[in-house]
């Protein structure tokens, strides 16, 4: 024994997101400490310090949001009430959250942060990742850099997120590529760069990457968010990890994204209050690319912690089946995360994976489209603690 046991029963309908395995009836899972100890069907489940009855609900993984911008201050409902006016966004509203953000202080960057942690927790999401990128100086960065490292899973420094207003690109790109990067490392695993036309370009954003890397920072990209362009292309070439919004792509990019290990991380929240296009889910599975649902929560182009919406979305407005999204926002973060394999993986309930683990109040996961806008969440255990 290597720490207090659960044992969750009577589970109606369990997704372990196991290859093959598809939805068990009739199934038990053991949390042991902070690992999935045992599962299979109810009759033959083990004793445990504890058992719930979950009375036929369904149970899945926690949700892995891969892509959130959470250290952040100030507030954007003008822009979006402008935007649904019909104004466009555009990557220029990033500078309002940085000179928010650069006036409060480190308790309040991390109260906020904590809140909306929280709020995703009791919404079923036991995974996330955040950025820095809304301080764009050294100080600024390096502080984002720890006070997210101090309670997110996964954090990413997002120096390349724009060009601090007074500033000469090429002199931001020097600090961000040296003194920046050097500053963050310490805390950061993942390095990110936003390719748009108003941030950074294809040259510019591959500096960055080298920079990262060359420091053994993991790879990301945001990339086709706004209209076609380089970031897929970018984000391939140099094996990260994963690009994230690819909104508007191009059959090439769909084709690289299919011959690669780059996770598509699609944002349907970002694209609804963005009032672009909803991503290509549909036409990026059929060509064999892996794909992840993620929530993009910021204040400005996203303001939502809710995968639930996200994986709803995905099923009723862009051509996934409840399998395939609940699949994307969950085992599919964990790939773009590169944490889905080996002791302690995300996104999966097997022997060994962390013991995060969701409950709906539903029979089944296909409430989650079926009945979109409901709270569904009933129960939800992080690292074997329950959480909500
Ligand atoms: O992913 N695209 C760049 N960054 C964020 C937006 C941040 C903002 O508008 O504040 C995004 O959408």
């Amino acid at each position: 024994m290597t720490g207090r046991s659960t044992l969750l029963t009577n589970i109606g309908e369990l997704t372990t997101n196991e290859p093959g395995l598809g939805r068990l009836r009739d199934a038990a899972l053991v949390l042991e400490g902070e690992r999935v100890a045992w599962v299979g069907e109810a009759a033959a489940a083990p004793l445990a310090d504890e058992a719930v009855d979950v009375a036929g609900r369904a149970v899945l993984p926690g949700w892995v949001d891969s892509h959130t911008h959470l250290v952040f201050a100030g507030d954007r409902t003008a822009e979006f009430e402008a935007r649904m006016a019909g104004a466009p966004y555009t990557a220029g509203g990033i500078a309002v959250t940085v000179a928010a953000t650069r006036e409060a202080s480190d308790e309040e960057l991390a109260a906020t942060l904590a809140r909306h942690l929280a709020e995703a927790a009791r919404q079923g999401t036991t995974c996330v990742e955040t950025k820095t990128g809304y301080g764009l100086t050294v100080a600024d960065e390096r502080r984002a850099a720890r006070i997210a490292a101090d309670v997110a899973d996964e954090v990413t420094f997002l120096g390349a997120h724009l060009v601090p207003e007074g500033t000469d690109p090429g002199s931001y790109l020097d600090l961000v590529c040296g003194e920046m990067l050097d500053a963050v490392a310490g805390y950061v695993r993942w390095a990110d760069v936003f390719c748009e036309t108003g941030a950074f370009d294809e040259e510019q954003n591959a500096r960055v990457l080298r920079a990262a890397a060359d420091r053994g920072l993991g790879l990301r990209v945001h990339g086709n968010q706004l209209g076609r362009g380089p970031g897929v292309r970018l984000a391939v070439r140099h094996g990260a990890a994963s690009v994230d919004h690819c909104t508007h792509l191009a059959d090439a990019d769909v084709e690289a994204l299919a011959g690669s290990d780059t996770v598509a991380t699609l944002l349907p929240a970002c694209d609804l209050s963005t009032r672009q296009p909803l991503a290509p889910a549909r036409r990026l599975l059929d060509a064999g690319a892996t794909i992840a649902l993620a929530t993009n929560a910021n204040p400005g182009s996203s303001y939502t912690t809710s995968m639930a919406f996200c994986v709803a979305t995905a099923v009723l407005q862009m051509g996934l089946s409840v399998d395939e999204a609940v699949w994307a926002a969950t085992a599919g973060g964990a790939r773009a995360l590169r944490r889905d394999a080996g002791d302690g993986a995300v996104g999966v309930l097997r022997v060994g994976a962390r013991a995060d683990v969701h409950v709906l109040d539903a029979p089944s996961v296909t409430h989650l489209a079926y009945r979109p806008g409901v709270p569904l969440t009933w129960a939800v255990w992080r690292e074997g603690r329950r959480v909500s």
